[in-house]
């Protein structure tokens, strides 16, 4: 994630016929990542640990069942992440492109960070 915030930062748009773009490519590859892998890791998470977090008693399961919404949400922003870097490529309006692009990254990134911590300060408790 911290790549893909770098990256994001890095895409200037100086003007209608130069911008550094060097970090498309890496938006575009780590979207087809997320996009390729994400959906086998949710169902892991849910079928394995949420399950077990439920047992624990109703303060985990209503964790349990927030984290599984937040799946959701999470792919819904990655899909528009992608699209966002795959319509880079006929984009028409640069400074528009990257404007959609910057956004839907960080509005993913910043979104999973939140997850993954709420997630991490979880299990950690439990540990
Ligand atoms: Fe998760």
């Amino acid at each position: 994630m911290a790549e893909l915030d770098r990256a994001l930062e890095g895409l200037i748009c100086y003007s209608e016929v130069y911008a550094d773009l060097a970090g498309v490519q890496c938006a575009q590859e780590t979207a087809r990542w997320l996009a390729g892998r994400l959906a086998d890791h949710f169902l892991k998470e849910e079928t394995g640990v949420f399950a077990a977090l439920s047992q624990l008693g109703s303060e985990h399961d209503v964790f349990a069942r927030k984290m599984q919404r937040e799946h959701r949400e999470i792919s819904l922003r990655v899909e528009s992440f992608r699209k966002a870097a795959e319509s880079f490529v006929e984009a028409i309006d640069l400074q528009q492109s990257i404007g959609d692009l910057q956004d839907a990254g960080k509005s993913l990134s910043s979104f999973m960070a939140a997850h993954m911590g709420a997630e991490e300060q979880r299990y950690t408790r439990l540990r």
